[in-house]
């Protein structure tokens, strides 16, 4: 997980308190992906690094201006809404006390009769009837504030929330909450996309299609802004730069299955028979009306950095490397010296392919990324782990980057992926070393890993 940003030292403008309400998944994400965007759209944010509890989806921030709270919520899709707060209390008592202290001034614009108005109640981790979520609004001591406008539920002009924590353990969840809060609505994350790009509605899928939530989060923590110039060397069926193409990132890929990258092989859909005609990155691109984002994608083995002008030109590079799971992870195969193609064979000659090991994969994108990123820029990538052989001394890393954030996304009992974000702080020299990791969490496949029961998988990492 990302550290949590440390509250600044006092400047002579005013920060005002804010309420971040946070989606319930993704959990380790969520401040990670916050610092990315803070830092990506120049908005500053600070909180109690202390009150921080991954648990809770209510977070105390502070932050010098609106401005900032409208750019996070423009980009975050771990994040619910933001709200202005104006009173909190670890009691009912102490909430409405706090409430009655509200400077008298503070609704004034928010309150003038022309200003329609709704009150809702929302409980995290217990189900209160519509009866008590009314009573706890009628008990809220509102009168002093002075609302002259009419409550309009359906489309109000401001929305004000009292929320209560109830804590996380739902079987015992207190008759009282741990935590109230009372705050007026600045507005919603983009929690909607998630939606808007949802695979089951994209033209051209994979059986490694990454879904769209997670894909955001990835070019968000790429900090990935307009114009920016995005890779994804292990492309598949292009999700990744659906997403950095939304956020205004222009896309490039390469791919070393041409029937994936040209949607040749079977569909992943159950009901679809054969692939569409016309199914591509492309046209995934057109269907959000990002195509003007599209520069190319390219077969091409991603092991291979001679393809590329010795130049830096990414801005970010984010990708999800084969596992050797549900796809296959290949490389082409050194040419042997005594082999000579001749030219009636060059037109349908294909290149030997032989395993891509999992470490070499890593090493590679890291040695790749540090001589191909613009200097600030950032890789994302996604690195499988069996959860209980896992220690940091598996992540690969190199003299150029620094670890920025690395943030796990358990997919069973045993098995996880931790998504690392790297950025590049010094340029890359032709002395610079290369990368290497100091525990190899993959001792060959680990697809052999994944599969075997626990009790047989050899633990070479922890030894005792
Ligand atoms: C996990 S999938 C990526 C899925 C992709 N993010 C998507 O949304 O469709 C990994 C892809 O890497 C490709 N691949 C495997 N070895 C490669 C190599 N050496 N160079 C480039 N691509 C490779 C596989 O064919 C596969 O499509």
């Amino acid at each position: 997980m990302a550290a949590p940003m440390k509250p600044q030292s006092l400047s002579c403008v005013s920060w005002s308190k804010y309420l971040f309400y946070f989606a319930s998944e993704h959990l380790d994400f969520r401040l990670a992906e916050l610092e990315a965007i803070s830092q990506a759209t120049k908005s500053e944010v600070r909180f109690d690094e202390e009150s921080y509890d991954v648990k809770n989806p209510f977070l105390v921030v502070e932050s010098p201006s609106i401005e900032c709270i409208h750019r996070i919520l423009s980009r975050s899709v771990l994040l619910r809404s933001i709200h202005q707060l104006l009173a909190q209390g670890t009691s009912t008592e102490e909430l409405h006390e706090n409430v009655r202290k509200m400077p008298k001034d503070l609704l004034d614009p928010y309150s003038k009769p022309d200003q329609t108005f709704a009150m809702r109640v929302e409980t995290f981790n217990k189900k209160i009837p519509q009866k008590v979520k009314i009573e706890k609004i009628k008990a809220l001591p509102l009168a002093e504030l002075g609302f002259k406008g009419t409550v309009d539920l359906k489309n109000p002009d401001n929305e004000f929330h009292l929320f209560e924590y109830y804590g996380w353990d739902c079987n015992n969840a207190p008759d009282e909450p741990y935590h109230s809060y009372f705050g007026r609505k600045i507005g919603e994350g983009q929690r909607d996309r998630i939606q808007e790009y949802h695979l089951q509605k994209r033209h051209f899928i994979g059986n490694t299609s990454m879904d769209a939530g997670l894909s955001f989060i990835m070019s968000n923590l790429a900090q990935v802004t307009q114009n920016s110039l995005v890779l994804d060397p292990f492309v598949g069926t292009g999700s990744l730069l659906v997403s950095a193409a939304h956020y205004g990132g222009y896309v490039m890929g390469t791919e070393i299955d041409y029937l994936v990258l040209h949607a040749k092989g079977k569909p992943s859909r159950s009901k679809q028979k054969v692939r569409a005609i016309d199914e591509s990155i492309h046209a995934n691109l057109k269907q959000y009306g990002l195509e003007s984002h599209y520069i190319d994608v390219i077969v091409a083995d991603s092991s291979k950095q001679n393809m590329w002008r010795d130049q830096s030109y990414f801005d970010a590079i984010i990708t999800d490397p084969p596992y050797g799971i549900r796809e296959p992870a290949k490389k082409i195969r050194a040419a042997t010296e005594d082999y000579i193609i001749t030219d009636d064979m060059k037109d349908c000659h294909y290149p030997q392919k032989e395993q891509y090991e999992l470490t070499d994969i890593f090493i590679d994108l890291l040695n790749f990324a540090a001589k191909y990123l613009q200097l600030y820029g950032r890789l994302v990538y996604w690195f499988p782990v069996i959860r209980a052989q896992y220690s940091e001394s598996n992540i690969p890393q190199h003299p150029c980057f620094k670890l920025i954030a690395n943030c796990e996304q358990p997919l069973s009992m045993k098995v996880a992926r931790r998504l690392i974000t790297m950025e590049k702080i010094h340029p890359y020299k032709d002395d610079t070393a290369e990368a290497r990791i100091d525990i190899d969490h993959f001792q060959g496949s680990f697809r052999q890993k994944y599969f075997h029961k626990e009790k047989e998988i050899p633990n070479k990492t922890n030894p005792s």
